[in-house]
C-alpha cells in the first residue's frame, strides 16, 4: 500500500515535485464557516503544507505533522517565503503516539490521510472541548489514480470510535468524476 504508510515512496514523490505549492483543498475553504474565527489548528499528514499555509494566511496558529522529512522541509520553505510561522514535527502516525505533542487544539484537519483507529483517541485527547475534527478523503477508489487502493478509502466504520462525539456534518460529493467524503465531528 503506497498511499498511507510508505515514507520512502512519499519522499520520492515529494522530491520529484517542482518547488511549487499546490492550491489548498477546496472543500476546506468551503467549510471555513464551521471553524472558530481564530485558534490553534493541527494539520495531520500535512504533506508539503498547502492547507497549513492556507490556514496560517487566515491567521490561525498552525502545527503541521507528517512522517516525510522532504514534505516538511518543503512546507517550511513555502511558509518562510511568505513570512508565516508554522510549527512542524516529523511523526509516523502508524507508530508514534501524538501524546508527545503536549498541546491542545481547537481544530484538527486531516486531508487525504486515513488514520489507524488508535490515533482517533489521540485526536480526541488533543482537542479542546467542543473542538472540531475535520476529515476529507476518497470515498471510492478513483478511476485515474492507481496508487489509491481499497484500503485507503474512507468509510463510516473507520471512525466508529468517534461515535460518542457529535457528527456535525457528513458530506458525500463528486469532483472530476471522483467520489469524496468529508466528516466534521465536534468533540464532547
Ligand atoms: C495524499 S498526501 C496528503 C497531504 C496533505 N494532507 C494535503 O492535503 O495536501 C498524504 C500524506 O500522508 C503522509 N503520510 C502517509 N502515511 C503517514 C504516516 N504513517 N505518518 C505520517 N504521515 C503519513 C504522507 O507523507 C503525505 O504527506
Amino acid at each position: 500500500m503506497n498511499y498511507m504508510g510508505d515514507s520512502n515512496w512519499w519522499k520520492e514523490r515529494f522530491k520529484s515535485r517542482k518547488l511549487d505549492m499546490m492550491i489548498h483543498e477546496k472543500s476546506l475553504e468551503e467549510d471555513m464557516s464551521y471553524f472558530p474565527p481564530q485558534g490553534k489548528i493541527l494539520d495531520v499528514a500535512c504533506g508539503d503544507g498547502r492547507n497549513s499555509i492556507y490556514l496560517a494566511r487566515l491567521g490561525y496558529e498552525v502545527f503541521a505533522i507528517d512522517f516525510c522529512e522532504e514534505a516538511i522541509s518543503r512546507l517550511t520553505y513555502f511558509a518562510n517565503r511568505e513570512n508565516l510561522t508554522i510549527r512542524t514535527r516529523i511523526l509516523d502516525l502508524s507508530q508514534d503516539s501524538l501524546k508527545t505533542l503536549e498541546d491542545k487544539f481547537d481544530v484538527i484537519i486531516m486531508n487525504h490521510y486515513k488514520p489507524i483507529s488508535q490515533r482517533l483517541e489521540d485526536f480526541e485527547n488533543l482537542l479542546n472541548i467542543n473542538g472540531l475534527l475535520w476529515v476529507n478523503g476518497f470515498r471510492t477508489v478513483p478511476f485515474d489514480n492507481p496508487d489509491v487502493k481499497e484500503n485507503d478509502i474512507m468509510q463510516d466504520k473507520d471512525f466508529e470510535l468517534l461515535n460518542k462525539n457529535m457528527l456535525v456534518d457528513k458530506k458525500i460529493y463528486e469532483s472530476n468524476r471522483r467520489e469524496f467524503v468529508r466528516y466534521i465531528w465536534r468533540i464532547q
